[in-house]
């Protein structure tokens, strides 16, 4: 077999860290200070619900009770009473028909494409729109034509040009960008959609238990009018796996054609469980409005302190640094002073976009904000 080349600027090592409490990772593989610990700005853990008592319990009698994994696909014999139970649960939270699960957001995104979009297809994709939707689009063999970051004016343009074409359009957009912290403009890209025809799939993995009515997502007050949501348990949730909510019909086009659906092992009955108390959390806190604001004081701190440009309408917050390399220093410099915040360059941002991604949790506190900017204020 040929050598496998991969460009150097592209190589990414995959560190090991072990979980020290709920604010901290601790670095196994660090050769100068083993079980060093870091504060971790970096994972979407934004509640801290993956290391929850109550939620890791109820997860643990989940297996005991229906297995820890589900040893076979929804139509062997991998469905479970709890895949009914969060099902109807999220589709009672988010007022949609159909709730399917899946065992990945990964997933869940190709498979939403496959119902809405096929060769005969052109998509319409925000320029920024995760990797596993660029490669549902892919899959699903349909046209792709990006269009500028939440840029209304560029969407309609390149929807009216295609109207003409007479095929059928399928628009995707994040409700908040993962890289960006940015919110989508919803309202008036329903409104585009609706005068083009153009169906509209929103992924909301992070803004899912966050970000609107009660943490319903963006999309919960347009109901319908957005043919397919996308939710990963992975982020806010604390667990793993994923949905797609959508109407009946669309919903038993999936069951009935999705091989992403299909055919695979069925979402752990252990997830299923823990996911399960997870949403009852959120829907019985505040917990979304309280991180919001704290963020805010997050961004705001970091603008006061530094000169970079500092991005992010929520609990995502990006330091837009430029260059790799200089982005690469300072990971390394708040690595050093007990910050895990990592360095996002290219691919996943635009060339001379490279910054360090910041994600605000539920259980970081005041006294790590003061640390962070002091640590950031003396760089340099
Ligand atoms: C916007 C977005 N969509 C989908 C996914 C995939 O979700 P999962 O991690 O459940 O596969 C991610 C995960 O990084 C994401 O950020």
């Amino acid at each position: 077999m040929d050598k496998i080349k991969i460009p150097k600027n592209r190589i990414r090592k995959i560190r090991t860290l072990g979980l020290a409490d709920k604010n901290y990772f601790s670095d196994i593989n660090n050769r100068k200070g083993a079980n060093k610990k870091l504060v971790d700005l970096c994972s979407n853990d934004y509640f801290g619900l993956s290391r929850d008592k109550e939620v890791i319990e109820a997860a643990y009698k989940g297996s005991i009770v229906e297995g820890l994994g589900s040893g076979s696909s929804l139509f062997i014999s991998g469905s479970r009473p709890i895949h009914s139970v969060l099902e109807k649960e999220i589709a009672k939270w988010l007022d949609r028909e159909k709730v399917l699960l899946f065992p990945s957001g990964f997933q869940a995104n190709i498979a939403a494409i496959q119902a809405l979009a096929d060769r005969n297809s052109i998509v319409l994709a925000d320029r920024l729109i995760h990797n596993s939707l660029i490669t549902g689009i892919k899959a699903s063999g349909a046209k792709l034509i990006r269009f500028l970051h939440n840029n209304l004016e560029d969407l309609e343009m390149k929807l009216s040009k295609l109207n003409a074409e007479k095929k059928s359009l399928l628009v995707i957009v994040e409700s908040l960008y993962s890289m960006e912290g940015s919110l989508a403009p919803l309202n008036n890209i329903i409104q585009i959609c609706e005068k083009h025809q153009a169906y509209l799939l929103v992924d909301e993995a992070h803004a899912l238990g966050i970000v609107g009515e009660n943490g319903k997502g963006l999309s919960y007050t347009f109901k319908d009018r957005i043919q397919i949501i996308s939710g990963t348990f992975g982020k806010a949730l604390g667990s793993g796996g994923a949905f797609l909510a959508c109407d009946k019909i669309i919903g038993e086009r999936i069951i009935q054609t999705s091989g992403a659906f299909r055919y695979t092992t069925a979402l752990s009955p252990s997830l299923a469980a823990g996911t399960l108390l997870s949403l009852k959390k959120i829907k019985n806190n505040n917990w979304g409005i309280e991180l919001l604001s704290f963020s805010k004081k997050w961004k705001q701190e970091i603008i006061n302190s530094t000169d970079y440009i500092v991005i992010g309408d929520c609990h995502i917050i990006s330091i837009i640094i430029g260059s790799e390399n200089e982005t690469l220093e300072l990971q390394k410099y708040l690595e050093k002073n007990g910050f895990l915040a990592i360095a996002i360059r290219p691919p996943t941002v635009p060339i001379g976009k490279s910054r360090i991604r910041i994600t605000i949790k539920r259980t970081l506190t005041n006294e790590i904000l003061n640390n962070f900017i002091s640590v950031l204020k003396a760089y340099k």
